[in-house]
């Protein structure tokens, strides 16, 4: 299969929609990351992402909508809670956890009771949705276990062949996947994957915030776990990526010290200049939008480098740096040094 990429013209998203309803897998842009889309109440087009990205079984998908009327077929009930973030945050990279409805077959949510689902922001993925008329279940469309996609290009290098279509809306918006939440009660939320809507954000609109254990913490492969996808290896390149917790004097000290030969270093931007390794660049110290966007994409540059070790720098843990940490550490298999 020939793997076409498409801009977002009214005829490729018309293209793409007829792809979706006829039990087509297909890759889509969102404000967060690309995903890999299918008909979220076809089970064997759901079956046929699970097939394309190597992914475990126990892993569940998103569902995307572009509407709370969607919403309500896809879940048993609709909390207050959920309108109230509802209205703060969608369309947007927020995603929470309901109880399933009958409808959604099981392999969408890995045999779970419940259900994730969001309202993406993204133009032409509202588009995709509304012309196709279906909610979608979409993961990330990378190979499990690479960094996430964050252009048609990543997508395409590694789903090419296995898939009939990309289409592409330029680069993603944020970089990093959405925000994830289970919904305990009025007053009550626990964050199970951090991004672009932080903590202090969520706060604004329900009190208490529960980060699970999850979040900055190792999980075992036989431990039970709120998100499945936590418990996965992520986001790694071929190289192996170490954090150093330092500052930059002593990062660069540590390098310059160091006598292996093939290392390279992932740094903010500036610090490369100052390095004798190859490098790749993250954003500024001090812009971690920037950092959230750029992250994977360096992530990836990593294997053009040629190099068998890298050392990065570590990001603030606060705010969208918890989101940036969370994935760097998980790129790392949570290895840091502390110097
Ligand atoms: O921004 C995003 O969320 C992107 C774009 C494409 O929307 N999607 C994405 O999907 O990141 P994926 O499959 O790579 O990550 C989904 C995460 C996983 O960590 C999974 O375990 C969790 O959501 N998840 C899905 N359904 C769940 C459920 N019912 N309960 C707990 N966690 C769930
Ligand atoms: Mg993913």
């Amino acid at each position: 299969m020939d793997t076409k990429v498409l801009l977002p013209t009214d005829e490729n998203i018309e293209y793409a929609a007829k792809l979706l309803n006829g039990g087509e897998v297909i890759g889509m842009p969102t404000e967060t990351v690309y995903g890999l889309a299918s008909n979220a109440f076809d089970e064997s087009a759901v079956e046929k992402i699970f097939i394309a990205k190597g992914r475990p079984q126990d892993n569940p998908l998103i569902v995307h909508i572009n509407s709370l009327e969607m919403l309500k077929n896809l879940v048993v009930e609709v909390p207050d809670v959920a309108y109230k973030l509802a209205e703060k945050f969608w369309p947007g990279p927020l995603t929470m956890i309901f109880q399933k409805s009958d409808n959604v077959p099981l392999a969408v949510t890995a045999g779970l009771s419940t259900i994730a689902v969001r309202f993406p922001s993204n133009k032409v993925a509202n588009a995709l949705i509304t012309k196709a008329g279906i909610p979608l279940a979409a993961p990330s469309a990378n190979t499990s276990g690479r960094p996430s996609p964050t252009s048609a290009n990543h997508v395409y290098n590694d789903l090419n062949g296995k898939i009939p279509a990309i289409l592409d809306g330029g680069t993603c918006e944020y970089g990093l996947e959405s925000t994830v939440i289970l919904l305990k009660d009025d007053e009550n939320i626990t964050l199970l994957r951090p991004g672009s809507v932080t903590i202090e954000m969520l706060e604004s609109a329900v009190p208490y915030v529960t980060v699970d254990k999850g979040v900055l913490h190792e999980i075992k492969q036989n431990e039970q776990v709120l998100s499945p996808g936590m418990k996965h290896t992520h986001y790694s390149p071929t190289a192996k990526v170490i954090i150093i917790d330092s500052n930059f004097e002593r990062f660069k000290d540590f390098i310059d010290r160091h006598d292996y030969k093939n290392i390279g270093a992932m740094v903010f931007e500036g610090e490369e200049k100052e390095l004798d390794v190859p490098c790749v660049t993250y954003g500024g110290e001090d812009d971690e939008l920037l950092q959230a966007k750029l992250l994977f994409s360096s992530l990836r540059a990593i294997d053009d480098m040629g190099v068998s070790t890298i050392y990065a720098r570590m990001p603030k843990k606060d705010g969208i740096g918890l989101a940036i940490y969370n994935r760097l550490i998980r790129a790392a298999g949570f290895e840091v040094i502390e110097l």
